[in-house]
């Protein structure tokens, strides 16, 4: 699949026995996401839906992170400044997705890294999976329609936990959160992934979209109207003497100060 800006090998787009994978590819930035990255994305997610031959997508990350969310440096370089932005873009297409989805996590999962989780719909883990979304750490809020579905996933307090406090979250604590639904031995990944997709794509594809739907739909729009919500007040964070400091300290490598700030 080829992206603008030659950066096409980021994001790898493979299709094999009825199931899509798309394969964040930018290990040496822990595949943190662009916005050629968002489009290559969008245009896979469309592929997927069109094709009556897919069954079933599969989000993973290439070496030891699944993804350390937004690239920080392309976010403040192109700061997302309305719904037609690649990444709310990528996150109604994901959203509006009738197909299954799964997500296969190993090693970090940050920010959006964690949240575009809520709308996977199987996560396997690895052990040394972790899960965390720093948006206050970074002066940003809340994103990916977190601010309504982490509440009533893993609950009101665990959510407040996670997103006032940018708490980590460890594999074992993500199962029994609800965050993730199987974790897998290392050594047994790939073999068990490989399972899990073959059973998915063998079900029957319309009555797995049903029964998709019937679960997700109640939850649809509310979903929409929170990502836009959290979309104005992020666009707004991250333009802010906060956030400024907060990006450029992470890549500086130093610690960040904000007590100049009231
Ligand atoms: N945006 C831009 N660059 C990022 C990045 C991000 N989200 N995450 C990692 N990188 C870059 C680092 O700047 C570093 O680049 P360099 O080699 O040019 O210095 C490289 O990726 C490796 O990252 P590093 O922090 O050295 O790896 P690590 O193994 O020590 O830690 C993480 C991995 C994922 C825990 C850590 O990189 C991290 O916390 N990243 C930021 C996550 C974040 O805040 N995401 C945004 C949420 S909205």
């Amino acid at each position: 699949m080829t992206t603008e800006n030659g950066a096409a090998e980021h994001i790898l787009v493979s299709q094999e026995d009825g199931i899509m994978t798309i394969e964040f590819n930018r290990p040496d930035k822990k595949n943190a996401l662009t916005h050629t990255m968002y489009n290559t994305m969008i245009d896979a997610l469309e592929q997927a839906e069109a094709e009556s031959t897919v069954r079933a997508l599969c989000f993973r990350g290439a070496g030891t992170c699944f993804t350390s969310g937004n690239d920080l440096k392309d976010f403040l370089a192109n700061p997302p400044s309305d719904e037609q932005s690649p990444v709310m873009r990528f996150l109604h297409t994901l959203i509006d997705l009738k197909k299954p989805i799964v997500a296969v996590v190993q090693g970090p999962a940050i920010g959006i890294g964690t949240t575009m989780l809520l709308h996977c719909d199987i996560v396997l883990a690895t052990p040394n999976a972790a899960f965390q979304t720093p948006f206050t750490k970074l002066a940003l809020c809340p994103e990916a329609g977190s601010s309504f579905l982490l509440p009533r996933v893993v609950g009101m307090t665990r959510a407040l936990s996670m997103l006032l406090t940018s708490q980590n979250i460890d594999a074992n604590t993500a199962v029994q959160w609800g965050l993730v639904t199987e974790l897998i031995p290392s050594i047994l990944l790939d073999t068990t992934v490989q399972e899990r997709l073959a059973a998915l794509a063998a079900l029957p594809p319309e009555a797995v979209r049903v029964a998709k739907a019937l679960i997700r739909d109640p939850l649809r729009d509310a979903t929409h109207d929170a990502v836009e919500q959290e979309a104005v007040q992020f666009m707004q964070r991250l333009t802010s003497d906060e956030a400024a400091e907060a990006m450029q300290a992470f890549l500086e490598k130093r610690t960040p100060d904000f007590s100049r700030f009231g």
